[in-house]
């Protein structure tokens, strides 16, 4: 793994970034008004809030079709290596992580883009690869979804191994595989500092595979830290058998108020009362079809987890709450996790001025300096 200077790589046991904050309402499938507005000017300003706060990583999601509903939910979505770069501009410290459909974007083009946003940025980038899932994104592409993951992966690792010889090779080089032929390519510059980050969130055992065989750092749902321990101790050990090192996170979603009752009415208001329904309904349908990212347990049981985060895990109530919530995260093995909120430039600050200081208590992170 090259880019040592990588905030995602530094010692704090627990390592925090935010999810989402490129697509319309973010993680929350609400109709309230203050559901997030995915403006340039609003991405910018939380990246800079969590820059300026010492957070690890921003991750986008790559979305090209909404799921519908009165909102259609992530029907407006910042083209994330393009947002990536431009985030990367606008910061100092934190990684920005771009997201690539290994189907959609030609491997050629994906690499030089890559490469680009990781030189002005001297190294922050960040790589999410996704094998795909989401069939109406395929027919909107014309492009078949294989049915089969083991073929969805065949194309990942051919389209992740073009990527990397375009940043290793010395000169041209022709390449002959089963999905790309390509004569005479190179790709100058490399990246600025060895291969960026790479990450995948992959739930099928052909995806975990690829994840383990790939990939610094895997993110995966937790329905709850106790029951995530073992799969923790699997990703591990999946990884080590391929004599590599891969990082487990997982996701959550906030809502941190003065004391449990504001946080649940909150919470109630927003995730249930004022709920999309139809577009959580499309959600989760189109998740259990097609991917395998959510334990079956967990597309039943917490319809009301996807209202009010994108089926993450709950982190509601006041910041003494939080904190001990993310300590079990930690316990049960994981790297870090992601944050999100309805409002997150709104809702940060309080988030960093009360749960950041505990953390630290706890030994968790250290204070940022800067
Ligand atoms: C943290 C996280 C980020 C993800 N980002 C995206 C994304 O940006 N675009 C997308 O289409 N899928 C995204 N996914 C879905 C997964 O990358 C993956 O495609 C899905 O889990 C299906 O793979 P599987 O069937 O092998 O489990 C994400 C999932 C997680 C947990």
């Amino acid at each position: 793994m090259g880019h040592k200077q990588s905030p995602i790589l530094n010692d704090n046991k627990l390592k925090l970034g935010f999810f989402s904050p490129n697509c319309s309402s973010g993680m929350a499938v609400t109709k309230v008004e203050e559901r997030w507005v995915n403006s340039w000017d609003n991405n910018i300003e939380l990246a800079k809030l969590g820059d300026e706060a010492g957070i690890e990583f921003i991750l986008p999601i790559a979305r090209w079709i909404g799921y519908g509903g009165e909102t259609d939910f992530h029907g407006s979505v910042l083209e994330t290596v393009t947002w990536a770069t431009g985030l990367l501009a606008h910061t100092k410290n934190i990684n920005v992580f771009a997201t690539v459909h290994t189907a959609f974007i030609h491997p050629v083009v994906a690499a030089k883009q890559l490469a680009t946003a990781d030189q002005l940025s001297h190294g922050r980038l960040g790589l999410n690869i996704v094998a795909g899932w989401n069939k109406p994104e395929y027919d909107a592409f014309g492009i078949d979804l294989p049915e089969a993951h083991s073929d969805r992966y065949e194309l990942a690792q051919e389209w992740f191994e073009v990527v990397q010889k375009i940043w290793d090779h010395d000169g041209p080089f022709d390449w002959k595989g089963k999905f790309y032929n390509l004569k005479g390519i190179y790709g100058y510059p490399r990246p600025y500092d060895g291969k960026p980050p790479i990450m995948n969130a992959a739930g099928s055992q052909e995806g975990r595979q690829f994840a383990t065989r790939n990939a610094d750092f895997l993110f995966c749902i937790s329905v709850d830290p106790d029951q995530s321990k073992q799969e923790v101790i699997d990703i591990h050990d999946q990884a080590t058998a391929q004599g590599r090192n891969t990082g487990a996170f997982t996701l959550t979603h906030v809502v941190c108020r003065p004391n449990k009752k504001e946080a649940e009415e909150y919470l109630d208001h927003y995730a249930n009362q004022n709920a999309d329904w139809e577009a959580v309904d499309n959600l989760m349908e189109l998740q259990g079809m097609h991917a395998q990212s959510f334990p079956a347990e967990a597309l039943q049981m917490f319809r009301g987890r996807f209202a009010a985060g994108h089926g993450t895990y709950p982190l509601v109530g006041d910041p003494d709450t939080i904190a001990k919530e993310l300590a079990r995260f930690t316990e049960a093995g994981f790297a870090g996790c992601t944050l999100s909120f309805v409002d997150y430039a709104k809702e940060f600050p309080y988030f960093r001025d009360e749960v950041l200081p505990r953390l630290e208590k706890m030994g968790l992170r250290q204070p940022f300096n800067g």
